[in-house]
């Protein structure tokens, strides 16, 4: 069903996507008319405060959107396949597949009253694999690929039996059993310790080399994203204001709010001094402003910022930024 892909196209496209929510006949935007792609191979990271659209830009790639939230323009390029004019069929041919999805608590994805084993060859299963002894080889491998110690033993075992690490582990085979060519991981850490955080990092690393899939993950965590992603992309209120390779901006970051997000990570030489946080707060959707969304919480925002959503600023590679500031004095 999905298209074999030229070198030359991203595996994923998104275009002028708007997600809308309902309130009484109208719509609110959670998403508003954003654009990105991400390539074979690639990691990308959505990074951004609680509310910003994070979540409903991955549900809106899945076609998974919860009810009275709905895609109200733009498109969706899947390997060169549009998600948004498929029917339901046919994304469940592709979910699972060709397009994966782990999410932040583990519990409330598996199911309590089946083994694990069983609930990793589900995908199989729904994708057409029926030799018994093949399904439970790829179970197998990929539980070993996912470092899960004694397979054999832990395919019978059942989720509440397990640590959250271990949970979310299981998780990832789940995802990864089929190989898809692209995993969505929304927050799939932020209920972890350190320790454990820092194994499924190196999971999602060791998928992404050798299993060449390309990750989009979704978290507030600068600190994740700038160790994991290859490129990120800063969303605020709905929009992206900043996007590029992760040590561009890192390095150089252009948007006010890149900027107070990268000035909140504790420093070594800050020991002892109060962190940097930006002063407000995320606007709910039906406050949103017009203009530059950041623009009430921004130390150098004019009126013009109030008027009118900035278009991009190409800066060095692939480094862009939206912010008028910026293009009038940056
Ligand atoms: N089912 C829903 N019904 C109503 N509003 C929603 C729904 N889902 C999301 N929203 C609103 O849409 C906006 C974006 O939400 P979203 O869940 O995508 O944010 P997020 O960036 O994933 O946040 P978090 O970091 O907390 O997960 C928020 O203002 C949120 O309140
Ligand atoms: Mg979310």
């Amino acid at each position: 069903m999905v298209k074999p892909i030229s070198r030359r196209d991203p595996l994923l496209q998104v275009q002028h996507l708007s997600v809308g929510i309902r309130r009484g006949k109208t719509y609110l935007l959670g998403v508003d008319d954003i654009g990105f792609q991400v390539q074979a191979g690639e990691i990308v990271g959505i990074l951004g405060e609680s509310g910003c659209g994070k979540t409903l830009t991955a549900l809106s790639i899945l076609s998974l959107l919860p009810l009275g939230v709905q895609v109200i323009q733009g498109s969706i390029l899947f390997n060169g396949l549009e998600l948004l004019c498929l029917s339901e069929r046919e994304l469940c041919g592709i979910r699972g597949k060709y397009l994966s999805m782990v999410f932040q608590e583990p519990m409330n994805s598996l199911n309590p009253v089946l083994p694990i084993g069983r609930q990793i060859a589900e995908p199989l299963g729904l994708h057409g694999s029926k030799n018994k002894s093949l399904i439970e080889a790829e179970i197998l491998d990929i539980m070993d690929k996912l470092g899960l110690p004694e397979p054999v033993k832990l395919a019978a075992a059942y989720p509440h039996q397990l640590s959250g690490g271990m949970r979310q582990r299981v998780m990832l085979a789940l995802a990864m059993v089929c190989k898809p060519k692209l995993l969505i991981a929304d927050e799939a850490t932020t209920a972890l310790d350190l320790s454990t955080q820092a194994q499924i990092l190196n999971l999602l690393k060791k998928i992404n080399r050798e299993l060449g899939t390309s990750i989009l993950f979704i978290s507030h965590d600068l600190w994740l994203i700038s160790r994991l992603c290859d490129r990120v992309l800063v969303m605020y209120a709905g929009r992206i204001l900043e996007e590029g390779m992760v040590e561009a901006v890192f390095a150089d970051p252009r948007h006010e709010y890149t900027k107070g997000l990268i000035g909140s990570i504790p420093q070594q030489e800050q020991k002892g001094k109060p962190l940097f946080s930006i002063p407000g707060k995320v606007p709910a959707i039906e406050e949103k402003p017009l203009g530059c969304p950041f623009a009430p919480r921004c130390s150098k925002a004019n009126e013009r910022c109030t008027t009118r959503f900035p278009d991009p600023l190409s800066l060095r590679g692939e480094h862009q930024v939206r912010c008028i500031a910026e293009t009038a004095y940056g």
